[in-house]
């Protein structure tokens, strides 16, 4: 409901809604301008030139002549225009678009003009998206289950079949809409044996039935594919890529997908990495691999997503030498310039794996001649699992303004995804969902912000936090000024807090082997994962400079090696990601490393019990159910944060022997 004052300015503009542009995306972009006005004004809207002063008119560029066409100019195919235009006979907001896509965005544009009570008389927007893929990455199993899901089981899949339950996947298709996504892989990138028939007449009309409901609202649908389908479904002996039974297998498996779904978008492929398989058992590369399947979606205009998520997960904690950091640039780097131009490389942000704090990877712009997207994760694996409030924009902000240097100073990591340092081919952003089918969608009320925040930061990168979680606190939970400061400040709290109770100055994997929730120091120390902190009486931290670590370094440009390089100069919050150090290290805060660990422990369960008392605050101002729905998961965090802060400050009290400062309890 929008606030009243708001209203009686406002409302003279929402009687009527004109839509002159009668395609699928057009409806769509009508429906919801309709029923959302319906709702937030409490009355329905005309939906034909009627006797009311004002109007909104929807229209694309060719069927209106309110403005100038040389306006349009300025659009590319998903941006939009929304202006005030009083001077017409009859006082008008034009939503236009030179495609009807960009209409649906206009519409969500306008509705949220709305809710976030801006004033609609004098409007004069233009907006484009700054990345052209928008990709959301489903880790869901047919069974119904979710690989790292914290909110549910699968929207689409439940019993080996794919769910009767289309109005969710609807909604589900809305509410990515809403935030500019325009692209979906449905199915987990680890294929397993069911899964693998996804792109099989078994399962294809199915696909097709969801690839129809996203369509509507601008999405296209892409599956994770098995690298060994042609043995799997297809009696091949082999999965060789310069194999011709196996290239041609892979051309008719395309023309098989793209009969049921004519704008599919194409393959997510995980290979050669985690056991999945891939070009390596034929000792061929990556780029054999991924041109193969480029060669078979080409024709139809898909293009091959490959992750670079490689490195080898069977090491010997006892050697030195390998650094999983390492992995993915020694793997793709040398093979710039040998990728077709429908394969896309998909780039995590970091070398390791969505760590709560860990440098970034070295990859963006260190390959000048291929397409490259970047990889988030809302789903809050290693970051709270959806139990510990953990916001992610303001850890993907700081992301994506890292100066690269990949063209001198001034090149971000934005401006690498988004192509135009490379002028690319394909570009963009991908991150796997947070959601399943718990009523509110993410398990926690708040990680909601993190889905909304993400779509809405990769549509424009230069947004700040600050106005991407006005809106979202706003169009959430309305606009009484306490509420807002309330949920506003534990947002922007959450991720340092988080880090603080957890993982110190950047060393991370100290958790529970497998399920990654809840600390333990040495669950991965002597495992073959690759992901060591070696902590041992003297010191903590894993070397990677050139000088006598693994030269891991001398992967980035040469401003951002020096840094990290150097003891001195190496941020606080990457020194043991960087460097091995002892615990008598002075920081250059100016505390040792050993006290930072102690303070940043005993001050992060303080601030996540801060959370708490915040929270309670609001409980007469929020409705009960989400109310609730938030205190018992930070009154979990808050156990989570203690289990924290006494292992890690008794784990290394005990190994260095040195005493916390200020004599506070460690056991
Ligand atoms: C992490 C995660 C796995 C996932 C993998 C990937 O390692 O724990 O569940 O499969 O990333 O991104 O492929």
């Amino acid at each position: 409901m929008a606030d009243k004052n708001w209203l009686n300015e406002n409302e003279k503009w929402l009687k009527t809604i004109v839509s002159l542009v009668d395609t699928e995306l057009g409806q769509s972009a009508k429906t919801e301008l309709y029923d959302a006005i319906t709702k937030m004004s409490g009355e329905k809207p005309t939906t034909v030139d009627s006797t009311s002063t004002h109007q909104i008119v929807l229209a694309t560029t060719e069927n209106q002549n309110l403005i100038s066409h040389q306006l349009f100019d300025r659009l590319n195919d998903e941006g939009y225009i929304i202006r005030t235009i009083t001077e017409h006979e009859k006082p008008t907001i034009l939503l236009s678009a030179k495609t009807d896509k960009g209409l649906l965005y206009a519409s969500f544009h306008f509705l949220r003009l709305i809710q976030t009570k801006q004033h609609l008389g004098s409007l004069n927007i233009v907006e484009n998206p700054k990345n052209q893929l928008r990709m959301i990455n489903h880790w869901d199993n047919m069974d119904g289950s979710i690989e790292r899901g914290y909110a549910g089981k699968s929207i689409f899949f439940e019993n080996n079949a794919f769910t009767t339950n289309l109005e969710r996947i609807k909604d589900y298709a809305r509410i990515l809409s809403s935030v500019g996504i325009n692209a979906i892989s449905i199915n987990n990138v680890n294929v397993h044996t069911v899964e693998t028939k996804l792109i099989t007449d078994e399962f294809l009309p199915d696909v097709a039935t969801v690839a129809n409901i996203f369509r509507s609202y601008g999405i296209q649908t892409f599956l994770s594919i098995n690298y060994a389908s042609p043995i799997q479904l297809g009696q091949l002996t082999t999965a060789d890529p310069l194999d011709p039974t196996v290239r041609n297998w892979w051309k008719e498996k395309a023309k098989d997908v793209y009969r049921f779904i004519p704008d599919f978008g194409g393959f997510v492929v995980k290979a050669d990495s985690e056991h999945r398989p891939g070009p390596f058992t034929y000792e061929r590369n990556h780029a054999d691999g991924s041109n193969m399947l480029a060669e078979a979606l080409e024709p139809f205009g898909g293009i091959v997503i490959w992750r670079c998520f490689v490195y080898n997960c069977m090491q010997d904690w006892r050697d030195r030498k390998t650094d999983r950091a390492r992995a993915a640039y020694d793997h793709f780097k040398p093979l710039d310039g040998q990728f077709y131009d429908n394969v896309v490389l998909q780039i995590k942000n970091g070398p390791m794996d969505f760590q709560v704090r860990e440098a970034n990877s070295p990859l963006f712009g260190a390959m000048t001649k291929t397409n490259q997207i970047l990889e988030f994760q809302v789903t809050q694996e290693y970051t709270g699992q959806q139990i510990d409030l953990c916001y992610l924009i303001s850890q993907w902000k700081e992301i994506l303004e890292f100066d690269t240097f990949a063209a001198g100073a001034g090149t971000p990591i934005k401006r690498i995804v988004d192509g135009s340092t490379f002028e690319n081919k394909i570009s963009g952003i991908a991150a796997v969902s947070n959601i399943g089918n718990d009523d509110n969608w993410t398990g926690h009320q708040l990680a909601q912000a993190n889905l909304y925040g993400y779509g809405r930061l990769i549509w424009n990168p230069d947004l700040s936090t600050e106005v991407i979680t006005d809106e979202w606190v706003r169009a959430t939970f309305g606009h009484d000024p306490e509420v807002v400061e309330h949920v506003t400040a534990m947002l922007f709290d959450s991720w340092p807090i988080y880090e603080n109770y957890t993982s110190p100055l950047g060393v991370g994997w100290m958790v529970n082997p497998n399920h990654h929730y809840g600390p333990n120091v040495d669950g991965y120390e002597y495992s073959v994962w690759g992901t060591y902190h070696f902590a041992d009486n003297e010191g903590i931290g894993v070397d990677r400079t050139v000088s006598s670590g693994t030269g891991y370094t001398a992967q980035y440009f040469k401003e951002n090696k020096e840094i990290y390089e150097s003891l001195e100069i190496c941020p606080d919050d990457l020194l043991l990601f960087f460097h091995h150090v002892p615990y008598t290290h002075k920081l250059q805060s100016g505390v040792t490393v050993i006290q930072h660990i102690y303070n940043t422990h005993f001050e992060g369960v303080e601030q996540a019990i801060g959370l708490m008392e915040r929270w309670s605050l609001l409980k007469d101002k929020v409705d009960e159910e989400r109310y609730q729905n938030v205190m018992n998961r930070l009154n979990q965090q808050i156990e989570n944060a203690k289990q924290w802060r006494d292992m890690i400050n008794t784990y290394f009290f005990r190994k260095s022997g040195i005493k916390d400062e200020k004599n506070r309890t460690i056991y």
